[in-house]
């Protein structure tokens, strides 16, 4: 249809209104009723330091990782060692990419789910009765050899900033893996500095090396009535983790105590959060929170999450050691085409997909 071009296009066209395809009814928009105060209401999220997660603080570091798993399902994460370079980079050449003629953009549109590279707008454009302030490229990462050649080749440097930006997140997705399965009590308490010993060294991170990582570059222009619409509907992540690139816009707006508040952004830093597959796999002591975007008149945002799991034929359960009598066993097994399944029915409005699972 026609709007299937995406938000970037109406705003290059100087849309001063928004369109009706993207009203959302009354009660989902993001200034209404009871929402109203905590729109502007920012939180503070618990901030996790990684330098002193390798270090003698690591003991300490872990249980502010508990606590900020169980009770607000994020946390951001700073001292994370990747350099600055690294990062703008990364938000630069995605800038590029969006600025290209749509011609040039619409290249990379697919609607195959396991497609190395995915161009589109909305959330799920197929679906969704209303559109989302979005557009998206999405860049499947693993194995990187097969899948790198079908990468945008233009901007000439996205592909070099995307591969080095993705190594070094999945770098600190396998140490933060590490602390959580530790913090789960599922692994040994590792006294030497982890990745000398090599969590890989007895089995432990060897599964989660292999597995899938999707990067989603979001791109949100300015929206003429940002009150109309939102960046992204509410939802949860399906992974085990996500780490959040965003730059100095705020937007992302996290469910916490039966409101919604706004992420503060911290420069240089990565808001981390829990996915459905944690959710499940620790038997829900870990919780998959609901997130938004909404979006602003004065300021485009871009966004980079790089999503994690484990292969896609994983067949996620609670772990068996964090089922006990006293806490029953809370998720039946699921897969990736369960969740595909999810996504596709009409259910998925009402339910997310790790309540469906329940
Ligand atoms: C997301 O939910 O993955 C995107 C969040 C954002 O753009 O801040
Ligand atoms: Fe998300």
């Amino acid at each position: 249809g026609r709007y299937q071009k995406g938000v970037r296009h109406l705003c290059e066209r100087g849309v001063t209104k928004v369109p009706t395809k993207y009203i959302l009814p009354i009660s989902d928009r993001p200034q209404n009723g009871d929402d109203h105060n905590a729109a502007n209401y920012g939180l503070r999220l618990p901030v996790i330091n990684f330098a002193q997660l390798q270090g003698t603080g690591r003991a300490h570091v872990i249980q502010s990782l508990t606590r900020a798993s169980e009770e607000y399902g994020f946390f951001q994460l700073v001292n994370h060692g990747i350099e600055s370079d690294t990062i703008l980079n990364m938000i630069e050449e995605s800038r590029r990419f969006f600025e290209l003629p749509f011609d040039e953009r619409a290249k990379y549109m697919s609607a195959d789910m396991r497609s190395p590279v995915r161009y589109g707008t909305s959330f799920n454009q197929k679906m969704d009765g209303v559109f989302c302030w979005r557009d998206f490229l999405k860049l499947n990462c693993h194995p990187l050899p097969d899948v790198l050649p079908f990468w945008p080749s233009s901007p000439l440097g996205l592909r070099e900033a995307a591969v080095t930006y993705s190594k070094q997140v999945k770098f600190l997705y396998l140490m933060l893996m590490e602390a959580i399965l530790e913090s789960l009590g599922l692994v040994e308490t590792t006294t030497t500095t982890p990745h000398e010993e090599g969590g890989g060294e007895n089995g432990n991170l060897k599964e989660f090396e292999d597995g899938s990582q999707l990067m989603v570059v979001n791109c949100y222009p300015r929206c003429p009535e940002p009150d109309l619409t939102l960046g992204m509907p509410p939802h949860s992540d399906y992974g085990l983790l996500t780490l959040l690139l965003q730059d100095e816009v705020k937007g992302l707006q996290i469910q916490h105590g039966g409101r919604w508040v706004t992420v503060e952004p911290i420069p240089n830093s990565f808001v981390v959060n829990i996915g459905d597959h944690l959710e499940i796999f620790s038997n829900g002591r870990y919780k998959s929170v609901l997130h938004r975007v909404v979006v602003n008149s004065s300021k485009p945002r871009i966004s980079v999450a790089s999503l994690h799991t484990r292969p896609l034929d994983w067949v996620v359960r609670p772990s068996p050691k964090l089922v006990t009598e006293a806490n029953p066993r809370r998720y039946k097994d699921t897969d990736f085409a369960a969740f595909l399944e999810h996504i596709t029915s009409k259910e998925h409005k009402s339910k997310s997909f790790v309540e469906s699972r329940k």
